[in-house]
């Protein structure tokens, strides 16, 4: 039950509105072994994260977009310290952290929430609203002074997500609520503890799609109103250029291209990124794509065309799209691409051996 603050002696610098970083985060899940594997020495593991690298911004969204398995949550449950990491760094306002439970993850809790899919299955059924706020705002010291201190916060909390008057909705059970209700429970839940970044894993996917962009809308108005730094999961590469200032597409457990939403989405250079849009449906129709996973929506792995995800047990050599890349050479298959920037736009990079000055001479 430890806090591990590698803290300099010196206050970190933190460029101006940081607020999470991910540096070459790597997570590599055990596998039991079967087979021929037994003899083996070599552990078994699902390579679910490579080296991924993202910055949280102060007043920003940053969407993480790609199919089913390709790492998106574990990403999310990294950087809320739900798992401990096999590699890499996170800094929260530039200090490197690691969280291992109890007092130090409530304090690390404090700064960071995750707000789930499926807000039916993050609220207790037999719990009210009142109830599961309360204990958020008690946990995170948030409560006010005696009962009208409490039910002051209340009101607030449930004003921010546009439940008013809260006292229509104070004392519901999480079944009397629609799912877009709960849902805003679950955010005004994750507002009680007054964080400075939120995990969003795929917060609409489950939602009727008449109410996504009201949550999505919400989660924008948070976002200027609060200051707030919002990771955005998604599947919905649509929704990324609609509600995120930038965005990052992840592939078989690495990241394939970055940069702002309108050129990643409207220019977009790296072959798996543009299969993704291409099979992504009417971009005026914000949400449809986005799918529980597996029920065979646009870019949930599952596509008609483009072939299939690798294993992330035994993942290809070099680039990991190269067995499914229209545009795949040699050293594709050999090695392993670097983040190379492309140019067109500040900040817009592609790890594609495509955009290499000596693959283009
Ligand atoms: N606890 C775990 N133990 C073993 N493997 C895991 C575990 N959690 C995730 N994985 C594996 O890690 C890979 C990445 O999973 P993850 O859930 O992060 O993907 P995702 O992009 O969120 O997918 P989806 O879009 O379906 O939610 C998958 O191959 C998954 O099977
Ligand atoms: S590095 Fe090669 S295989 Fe990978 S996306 Fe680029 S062209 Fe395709
Ligand atoms: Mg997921």
């Amino acid at each position: 039950m430890t806090i591990t603050n590698h803290t300099p002696a010196t206050a970190p610098s933190v460029p101006d509105g940081v607020v999470l970083e991910a540096d070459g985060l790597t997570k590599h899940f055990p596998v039991p072994k079967r087979g021929r594997a037994l003899l083996s020495r070599t552990p078994s593991v699902v390579h679910a994260v490579d080296d991924v690298t993202l910055t949280l911004r102060r007043g920003r969204v940053t969407a993480l977009v790609g199919e089913s398995g390709s790492g998106k949550s574990t990403v999310a449950r990294l950087l809320a310290q739900l798992y401990p990491r096999t590699g890499g760094d996170i800094r929260l306002h530039g200090a490197s952290t690691a969280v291992r439970g109890g007092r130090a993850f409530r304090r690390y809790a404090r700064k960071v929430q995750m707000i789930f899919q499926d807000p039916f299955g993050s609220l207790n059924p037999v719990h009210t609203v009142r109830y599961h706020l309360s204990r958020a705002l008690k946990v995170h010291g948030r409560a006010g002074s005696g009962k009208d201190g409490l039910e002051a916060a209340l009101q607030e909390l449930l004003g921010r997500v546009h439940l008013t008057p809260a006292d229509n909705y104070l004392d519901k059970y999480p079944h009397e609520l629609s799912g877009g209700q709960r849902q805003r429970v679950a955010i005004a839940r994750a507002l009680a503890a007054d964080p400075d970044a939120l995990l969003a894993d795929e917060p609409v996917s489950m939602l009727d799609v008449s109410i996504r962009l009201g949550i999505l809308n919400l989660l924008r108005d948070l976002k200027e109103r609060l200051d707030l730094a919002i990771l955005y999961i998604t599947h919905d590469i649509a929704s990324a250029r609609y509600f995120a200032d930038e965005t990052m597409v992840m592939y078989a457990g690495r990241m394939v291209e970055g940069g702002d939403s309108e050129t990643v989405t409207q220019a977009p250079a790296h072959p798996y990124t543009r299969l993704l849009i291409s099979s992504a449906p009417d971009p005026d129709h914000i949400g449809t794509a986005d799918r529980e996973p597996g029920t065979g929506g646009a870019g949930d792995g599952e596509e008609e065309d483009g072939g299939e995800p690798p294993s992330l047990i035994v993942p290809p050599a070099g680039c990991r799209f190269n067995p499914r890349c229209p545009m795949a050479m040699e050293r594709c298959r050999v090695e392993l691409p670097p983040r190379i920037e492309i140019g067109d736009a500040p900040g817009h990079w592609a790890a594609c051996w495509l955009y290499d000055e000596e693959t283009a001479k």
